[in-house]
């Protein structure tokens, strides 16, 4: 049988905006998030992350639950204008305290802290200076890291820079349907991604040069996996390729090798480079010494993948009616889970985390007051073995972040679904552990020895 290696991580996710609330209490500046959420129709039932599950307010029985669920680690972040509210310069005091006092609560239950420097919430002032365009922006998330690591590295050893950058610059950036909710020209997209990537790299200088302990650092990029069709050769050539090509898509720049091959290989892909063409800003070599830092890890986040097909010549395959979709429309694809840790580490060769998977769901409440959510622990089961097969057949995967702890505010889609172990009823904010709440628990305890087997076709 397979198994998970005896020291497998098994831990919960959440962004500070999507769980915390407390938008304007406790000294914290407005994000471009807050923004956002005031335009009319910008998001779904004009909901907004001003009161989310208020962790802020409840991160002592929060710590507990997330230890409940059999949790070794939280992956959480932190809310770049609530420690500096203008986004440099002033530093509020009592934002650091909540981040000193939610590391302790953390360690005092047993859950290792794994802190991401950036989950989205820019501060607005900085975005009025121009955001990801301005040149100044990698030192501005430089020096914000420095407070950071300076004041919480004595507790926390596990970092990530950036969540998603293919998310936070296109669907912010490009399609606007994100904060800042901008729709900027491929140009202005690549010189904001070109800052962001040396954002990341000067900041993970800043965590080694500063951390009071040796710390582990890395990022969480989207994964875009590939599924190949069948286990053939070409097909999974196929697979790879595609998943590691920069497509030529006009207005869309989604894709691994753009982001991942400077911060690792510290150059931008060939076909990348062919694509956008004289849309690539001006660089120079140390730029590119900046972005690519040494990581420990990569962190990364899947959901779901296409399936590649080489049969004729090299395609995505259609999805028959019917096939099981989650609440956000996004296929259940159990198999991202093998192929998308395996060819990130053949590629990247960097230890892996799967910093995020989880499911959309409407989960209520039943009539015996608790909440029945088997669909999350078919989907769980199903992924999961998925990705025990990739650890059997090599990949190095270090652990697994289920995404989310407890229901919270899903961006532009608002509250309407729930990714979460724990349920949040968001007129009272309580919590109620579902039924994947406690499958979890005996998965951890048991390092995944309470999976099923693994059928004999991944499918
Ligand atoms: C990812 C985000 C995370 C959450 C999940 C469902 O793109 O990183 O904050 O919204 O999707």
């Amino acid at each position: 049988m397979h198994q998970f290696p005896a020291d497998f991580l098994w831990g919960v996710a959440s962004a500070a905006y999507q769980v915390e609330g407390a938008f304007d209490s406790g000294g914290r500046g407005p994000s471009a998030w807050d923004a956002l959420c005031r335009v009319p129709g910008a998001i779904e039932n004009a909901d907004t992350g001003e009161q989310a599950c208020d962790q802020y307010g409840r991160y002592e029985q929060d710590a507990k639950l997330i230890a409940g669920a059999g949790a070794k680690a939280y992956r959480f972040s932190l809310s770049w204008p609530r420690i500096l509210p203008e986004g440099t310069g002033r530093v509020n005091a009592s934002g650091l305290a909540y981040y000193d006092k939610l590391v302790d609560a953390l360690l005092a239950n047993g859950v290792q802290p794994w802190a991401t420097l950036y989950h989205w919430d820019f501060p607005l002032d900085l975005f009025h200076r121009g955001g990801w365009l301005n040149p100044d922006s990698p030192k501005w998330f430089a020096d914000y890291t420095s407070l950071v690591v300076d004041r919480l590295s004595d507790r926390v050893q596990h970092w990530m820079t950036l969540n998603e950058p293919q998310v936070f610059l296109c669907h912010g950036h490009i399609d606007g349907i994100h904060a800042p909710g901008m729709k900027y020209s491929r140009p202005d997209a690549l010189l904001a991604t070109h800052h962001a990537l040396m954002a990341h790299g000067r900041s993970v200088q800043a965590i080694r040069a500063r951390a009071r302990s040796t710390p582990t650092v890395g990022w969480a990029p989207v994964g875009e996996t590939r599924i190949p069709a069948t286990e053939s050769k070409a097909d999974i050539d196929a697979a790879r390729k595609s998943m590691f090509s920069v497509e030529d898509r006009p207005g869309w720049m989604f894709n691994n090798t753009w982001f991942s091959d400077p911060v690792v290989f510290g150059h931008y892909p060939d076909d990348g480079l062919r694509v956008f063409g004289r849309d690539v800003p001006r660089f120079t070599e140390n730029d590119l010494d900046i972005i690519k830092q040494p990581l420990d890890f990569y962190g990364v986040n899947i959901y779901q993948a296409p399936t590649i097909s080489a049969e004729s010549a090299p395609h995505h395959v259609k999805r028959k009616t019917g096939f099981p979709h989650t609440m956000f429309r996004w296929p259940v694809t159990p198999e991202a889970l093998y192929w998308g840790p395996k060819l990130l580490h053949e590629r990247y060769k960097l230890p892996v985390y799967i910093t995020e998977n989880g499911l959309a769901s409407m989960d209520w409440v039943h009539t015996d007051g608790k909440v029945h959510d088997q669909g999350r622990i078919d989907f769980l089961t199903r992924y999961l073995r998925c990705l025990r097969r990739a650890v059997a057949d090599g990949a190095d995967v270090r652990g697994y972040f289920h995404w989310s702890i407890m229901d919270n505010f899903e961006w532009a889609e608002g509250y309407r679904m729930r990714f979460g172990l724990v349920y949040v009823d968001y007129e009272t904010l309580e919590r109620i552990p579902k039924d994947s709440y406690h499958w979890y628990k005996k998965l951890a305890e048991s390092n995944g020895a309470s999976l099923p087997e693994q059928p004999a076709k991944l499918r």
